[in-house]
């Protein structure tokens, strides 16, 4: 039986649907920053899908300890408890300085608050559970939560042009492909550091292109730089994840259709 933590949260849905039949956790279910309900609501887990997360990334540069308190002290807690523990994280641990996909070992370096919070959850759930699943992806969309093709769709409908910004370079992940994936995982003794993100890759602004193409939205996209957009926290400029153990998502335009299917 697959346990999930933040179960209510985009991925979490989607994992508690792929797995069939899965022990659904949300937030007001279990509160991962609690050591003692983690412990009471997760004991005898085998295995415990950590989908719990500190997920605003600008929010994260005033509140570092809060986004730690979940993301990293979460972490530990869950991974202590459980008998096996997959805790999803983020391309977002890696600095955006190489120009090639980054592998599972490559070195990290967090360039802003919430990777160093997802970077330390990494490091917390390993050190606490030997039968760890480190999984990292990128750019998530699904239909369980805020993303940024929904937020397309709304500002398309709303305006006639767009400006989005085309020196970021990632990979779009669907979360229903990165589920799948998850559950077919953690039926594995496979453990250690993943990488699963929809293969491909692309800018924000091809994406929002991509987007409109598909959804049939009539709205122009203007290239802009990260400069002329400024956001609290740094991005990196590549977030291209590969594998060196040869996992491979569908392809980021598949999940694309997958989930505007979905949405219709
Ligand atoms: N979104 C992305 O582009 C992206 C990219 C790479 C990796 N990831 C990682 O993927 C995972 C899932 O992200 P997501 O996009 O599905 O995020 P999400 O929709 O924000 O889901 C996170 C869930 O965690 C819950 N949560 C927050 N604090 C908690 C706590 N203290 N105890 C228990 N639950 C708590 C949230 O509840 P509330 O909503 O009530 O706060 C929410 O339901 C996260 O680990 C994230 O870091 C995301």
């Amino acid at each position: 039986m697959i346990f999930v933590t933040g179960a209510a949260g985009m991925l979490g849905q989607d994992v508690v649907r792929a797995a069939g039949d899965a022990v659904a956790l949300s937030r007001a279910d279990l509160d991962v920053t609690d050591g003692a309900v983690v412990r009471r609501e997760l004991a005898g887990a085998d295995v415990v899908v950590n989908c719990a997360a500190w997920t605003d990334v600008d929010g994260a540069e005033e509140y570092p300890e809060e986004a730690l308190a979940v993301n990293r002290d979460g972490a530990r807690h869950v991974a202590e408890v459980a008998n096996r523990v997959l805790y999803v994280s983020s391309d977002y641990v890696f600095d955006g300085e190489k120009r090639t996909p980054y592998v599972e070992s490559d070195p990290t370096g967090p360039l802003q608050a919430y990777g160093r919070s997802k970077l330390a959850g990494e490091v917390a759930t390993a050190d606490a559970n030997p039968r760890h699943f480190i999984v990292r992806s990128s750019w998530l969309f699904g239909a369980g939560g805020k993303n940024f093709v929904q937020t397309m769709l709304r500002l398309g409908r709303e305006r006639d042009e767009l400006r989005v910004v085309d020196d970021q370079i990632g990979c779009p992940t669907y979360t229903g492909h990165l589920a799948d994936a998850i559950v077919r995982l953690v039926r594995t003794e496979d453990y250690g550091i993943h990488h699963l993100a929809g293969a491909g890759r692309c800018s924000w602004y091809r994406f929002a292109r991509e987007i409109f193409d598909r959804a049939g939205v009539d709205c122009h996209v203007e290239p802009c730089s990260t400069a002329e957009y400024p956001l609290p926290a740094r991005r990196p400029a590549w977030s291209v994840l590969g594998s060196e153990r040869g996992h491979s998502l569908p392809r980021w335009q598949e999940g694309l259709d997958a989930y505007l299917a979905v949405r219709a």
